[in-house]
């Protein structure tokens, strides 16, 4: 299967799905990363992927007149590397209707919180400040909500009570990456239905 990553920062979710498809193999792991595209330019995620070889592209909403044309363009932009599935991997911007009604349905998204607590850009602030005593990440399904889309799975981290954001996001990142590569590797290699709310991995 072919996967394009979408990425805004640091890409080590992008990495570790690099490397769990290099340790494996594309045949055993079940997709490999065509492209990589970035919201901006010169960020991490997008080195990654050009040290890897792997082709990148960036689309930023500056350049277009208005949202739906630079959703129109990042929707065109994927779907000239031919996806089957789209990975947001830290991509923080919202994808609009066009990107959603060629995508939808295979396009997923990992967020740093237990769905439905917590959506939006500061779920590990958020889970923090409300004094949540578990958190930690969910891979789900895309929609045009903000992180409301069906729950694939879910990863659970115990909050320590000297946690600032930065080291409860740290141990967060280190389930979600481990959760996400399998996750993907799953739907590829097995297929998958949504059914309403839920997702049947066959
Ligand atoms: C992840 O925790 C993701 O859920 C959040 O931003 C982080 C991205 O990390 N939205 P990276 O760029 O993959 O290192």
């Amino acid at each position: 299967k072919r996967l394009v990553v979408l990425v805004s920062g640091s890409g080590t979710n992008l990495q570790a799905l690099l490397d769990a498809i290099a340790d494996a193999g594309v045949d055993a792991y079940g997709a490999e990363v065509v492209a990589v595209g970035a919201d901006r330019g010169a960020v991490e995620g997008l080195a990654r992927a050009e040290r890897a070889g792997i082709p990148t592209f960036v689309c930023r909403v500056k350049d277009f007149a208005d949202r739906d044309e630079w959703d129109a363009a990042l929707a065109e932009a994927v779907a000239a590397h031919e996806p089957d599935l789209v990975v947001s991997a830290g991509f923080m911007k919202i994808v609009g209707k066009e990107f959603l009604a060629r995508f939808g349905g295979r396009f997923v998204n990992t967020h740093p919180a237990l769905l439905p607590s917590f959506p939006g850009a500061h779920g590990v602030r958020d889970a923090l400040a409300y004094g949540a005593r578990v958190t930690g990440c969910t891979v789900h399904f895309v929609d045009d909500g903000v992180d409301t889309g069906p729950i694939i799975a879910q990863g659970v981290v115990e909050v320590r009570d000297e946690d600032d954001e930065s080291a409860l996001h740290e141990r967060i990142k280190e389930v979600e990456r481990r959760l996400l590569v399998e996750v993907v590797g799953r739907l590829a290699r097995n297929g998958y239905r949504i059914e309403g709310r839920k997702v049947v991995i066959q």
